[in-house]
């Protein structure tokens, strides 16, 4: 932003002697100091110089233009003083100390804003102190009368630590509240000036750092990380032209159409309100008698029971904006955009069974996974695309662009790629960064603005306003992950915990006393696209006539989804809904499925024994739907298997004494493709293997069950192949890989191990297993390198669930 430019000065026609006798310094000291002459000296010269600023504002110059166009706000003209004191708050700034600091104004800077170095503390080599830095000698003992005698209330050691640890605790976010962030960049493709004046992408190779935070919907700040639930994927983009939050899901639609709804929403499907049950779960009564009550969630609920609420990893799922936003370039023409996020390790899901038992083995496995991805150099990358869609398309297609229930399908309009974003450092602090990060739709930059969604609309006001209760009052944007890379200057001041000390005495605009500064940025600044308002349009509370169609893109779901998705649906459906107690729900669910898909809804009722089916729902939109498209390959999550590699993935070597000498170098194999092999075993310690050498154990068996792991190794030798088909949880951990599909690799004499286990050497079909390597050599860990680079292998997986 430009610094205030130097006007030509207006000039006062009294002489300057003559103005400086005419100051009164009153403002900031007694009317005649009488000590310091160069004190009276400065007084008069700071209120001269005020007068000068504001002699040159004989009157406000922006007034006329209110009355002109719009889309040209001026911008302001701000006058620089000659004699920096005009705008000081006090004569006495030039003083300087430890605390106070230089004594040198900073003009024209808020010196808040500043890297995060600048709030960073390492304590060592310090000792530790109070909160006001005083040392505590004894951080052991309270302060007592006597040894034996009552502590006293003068410790305020002691009452300070306990009156702060009192007060550890914020409100949890009352959505999202549990999650995991981390720091990164985010580099432009390509200039897109065509379409955005925003400035992050503005040129090539152009980077932007980014804060970014997933997290579950429904569950508790301390819930597990695996329910089936919608993924936020919240990006904060600091950019040069201030924040910029692009606040999505991992699923592309929404439960509803209107913000008015989201309360009730939320309501129904958080823990119900007499007992507090169940946590971070849909699976009762009240989520799905709002469900069934309300056939705008159709679509999202084929998103939510599909494996996309289930992803293996924050690395492996897409991200969306959900709502519609625009582009506005610099001529101010706008496009409709629509935001996706594509990781490039593929999406990736886990299985039903496999989620439920990660919950108690690892709570934190999503966290986890993340902390450990980066903190090992395995990168987590996304790649952002836009669909852009002009208003004319928008007015064309079978479905409201400003409907968060609908998708824009890919086929329909492609993706187009614009950047990647790079997550390369975790977090210093929890509570710091991820718990005080606020997100909020309503930061956006110029070149980026809203549509008229309505959901979007009360997200906008939404953020904002939760925030000032769970971070404490209006001044959070100051906490340091909040604060943007660009300036700050406005005249909103005071409230709770204001960081920023203002100079001067001006805190209004306009004014002349602080040479009209800061200043209306007028073009420079962001400016609402306007819209234009649609002729005869009344203001009403109602929707338009495209929202009421609330199957056909369900069914566009259903339908592009391969069987093995299909029928994880239907799982997913019966699960839930065999938890509802209240019939009349489940038939109300089945009813309205029987809109989207037939074979669907027979097969959940199927599954909560409804032999008669129910008539469907009534339909809100009478006229039979012209969907643009009826398959989309898109939307299955195998169209992204990612970019083959197995950076990342956690690959099991189950070993016992006896077992092959190979095993480490199988390890070293699979650790120079990226991947991350654990050594696992009955206990901690070593191992012999069958040629003497000793393996270490990096975790045992009881901590490190099955599902934590993408893959196993079951290395030879025929000791340790005896040893593990005797011992039960290698079988339940054998078992549990093959029932979830993911890869097995099993080497020599550990064919054994199998048969005990029962998995069975070939699909049902009698085709031979993708996923279930058997051999001897090198070239079997090649192949099961392979197989991980697949990720599961559903082969396995069809209906009905084979025996194991
Ligand atoms: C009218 C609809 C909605 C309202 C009123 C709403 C409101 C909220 C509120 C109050 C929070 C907690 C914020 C905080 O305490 O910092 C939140 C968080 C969040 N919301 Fe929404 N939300 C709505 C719809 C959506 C939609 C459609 C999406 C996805 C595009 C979404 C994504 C998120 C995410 C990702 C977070 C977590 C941000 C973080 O990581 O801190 N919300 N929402």
């Amino acid at each position: 932003m430009a610094k205030a430019k130097k006007r030509a000065p207006q000039k006062s026609q009294k002489k300057p002697s003559s103005r400086r006798a005419e100051a009164k310094p009153t403002v900031s000291g007694p009317q005649r100091p009488s000590v310091d002459l160069d004190a009276v000296d400065r007084l008069e010269s700071k209120m001269a110089a005020s007068d000068d600023l504001a002699r040159q504002f004989p009157f406000n110059p922006l007034k006329p233009a209110e009355f002109a166009d719009p889309l040209s706000p001026p911008e302001g003209e701000p006058y620089e003083p000659g004699d920096p004191l005009a705008t000081a708050s006090t004569i006495t700034e030039m003083v300087s100390s430890d605390k106070v600091g230089s004594g040198s104004p900073p003009v024209g800077n808020n010196m808040t804003i500043h890297p995060l170095d600048h709030h960073r503390a390492d304590p060592a080599g310090r000792p530790l102190t109070t909160n006001q830095g005083v040392p505590i000698s004894d951080n052991q003992n309270s302060l007592k009368a006597g040894l034996r005698g009552p502590a006293l209330w003068e410790d305020f050691v002691l009452r300070e630590k306990i009156t702060h640890f009192d007060h550890e605790r914020i409100p949890e976010r009352v959505v999202h509240a549990r999650g995991s962030a981390a720091h990164g960049f985010f580099e432009c493709y390509e200039p897109l000036g065509k379409i955005t004046r925003a400035s992050l992408f503005a040129e090539k190779g152009k980077r932007t750092p980014v804060f970014v935070r997933f997290s579950t919907v429904i569950g508790e700040r301390g819930s597990t990380d695996t329910p089936r639930d919608v993924r936020g994927f919240a990006v904060k983009f600091y950019t040069d032209e201030g924040n910029w939050d692009l606040v999505g899901n991992n699923m592309p639609v929404f439960f509803i159409q209107d913000a008015m709804k989201f309360p009730d929403l939320v309501h129904a499907a958080k823990p119900e309100p007499h007992h507090q049950m169940p946590q971070a779960a849909t699976a009762h009564d009240t989520f799905w008698d709002f469900a069934s009550l309300m056939p705008e969630i159709t679509h999202m609920l084929m998103w939510t029971m599909s494996d996309r609420a289930i992803p293996r990893s924050y690395r492996t799922m897409q991200g969306f904006g959900v709502n519609t936003y625009r582009f506005v370039n610099e001529r101010g023409d706008s496009v409709f955009i629509k935001f996706h996020w594509n990781p490039a390790a593929g999406t990736h899901s886990l299985v039903w069974d496999e989620a439920v038992k990660i919950s108690g083995a690892d709570p934190d496995f999503h966290r986890r996974d993340l902390w450990e991805a980066i903190e090992a150099g395995a990168f987590p990358e996304y790649e952002l695309g836009v669909q852009i869609i002009t208003e004319e398309q928008a007015e064309r297609f079978s479905f409201d662009v400003l409907d968060a229930t609908k998708i824009v399908p890919e086929e329909l309009i492609p993706v187009r790629p614009i950047g990647r974003m790079v997550l390369n450092r975790n977090p210093d602090n929890f509570f710091a960064e991820t718990e005080q990060v606020a997100f909020c739709t309503a930061q956006v930059v110029p070149g980026v603005d809203f549509s008229n969604d309505p959901l979007l609309a009360g997200r906008i006001h939404s953020y904002v306003d939760t925030q000032i209760t769970r971070l404490g009052g209006p001044n959070f944007h100051q906490i340091p992950i909040n604060s943007p890379v660009a300036q700050v200057h406005n005249n909103t001041r005071e409230g709770l915990h204001q960081h920023t000390i203002h100079r001067g005495r001006v805190n209004y605009e306009p004014n002349s006393l602080a040479g009209g500064c800061p200043f209306q940025a007028g073009k420079m600044g962001f400016i609402s696209f306007p819209e234009p308002r649609v002729r005869d349009d009344h203001k009403v509370r109602g929707k338009p006539e495209r929202f009421a169609d609330h199957y056909t893109q369900a069914t566009l779901f259903y339908r592009s989804q391969t069987p093995v998705e299909q029928q994880h649906i239907i799982n997913a459906f019966r699960f839930e809904l065999t938890k509802v107690q209240t019939p009349m729900i489940r038939e109300r669910m089945v009813a309205g499925l029987m809109n989207v898909d037939m074979a669907l809804a027979t097969a959940v009722a199927e599954g909560l024994g409804i032999t008669d089916m129910p008539e469907p729902l009534p339909k809100m939109l009478q006229k039979k739907a012209r969907p643009e498209v009826t398959e989309s390959r898109a939307l299955s999550l195998f169209a992204r298997p990612g970019d083959g590699s197995i950076r990342g993935r956690r690959i099991a070597i189950i070993v016992a004494d006896g077992v092959s000498g190979e095993v480490e170098d199988i390890g070293e194999q699979l650790a120079a493709q990226g991947a991350v092999p654990v050594i696992l075993g009955s206990r901690l310690g070593r191992v012999k293997s069958d040629a003497g050498k000793l393996v270490e154990i990096s975790a045992s068996l009881d901590v490190a069950p099955a599902v934590v792991f993408d893959a196993m190794v079951l290395p030879g030798g025929d000791a340790a192949a005896a040893a593990m088909s005797k011992n039960g949880r290698v079988l339940e951990f054998l078992k549990d890989q093959y029932r979830h599909c993911k890869p097995i690799l099993v080497l020599g004499a550990a064919t054994q191990v199998l048969e005990k286990a029962g998995v069975p050497a070939a699909l049902s079909s009698g085709k031979a297993d993708p996923g279930l390597i058997v051999g001897k050599d090198g070239a079997a860990v090649d192949a099961f390198i392979n197989a991980v680079a697949k990720h599961r292998h559903y082969e396995r997986d069809l209906e009905p669930e084979p025996v194991v």
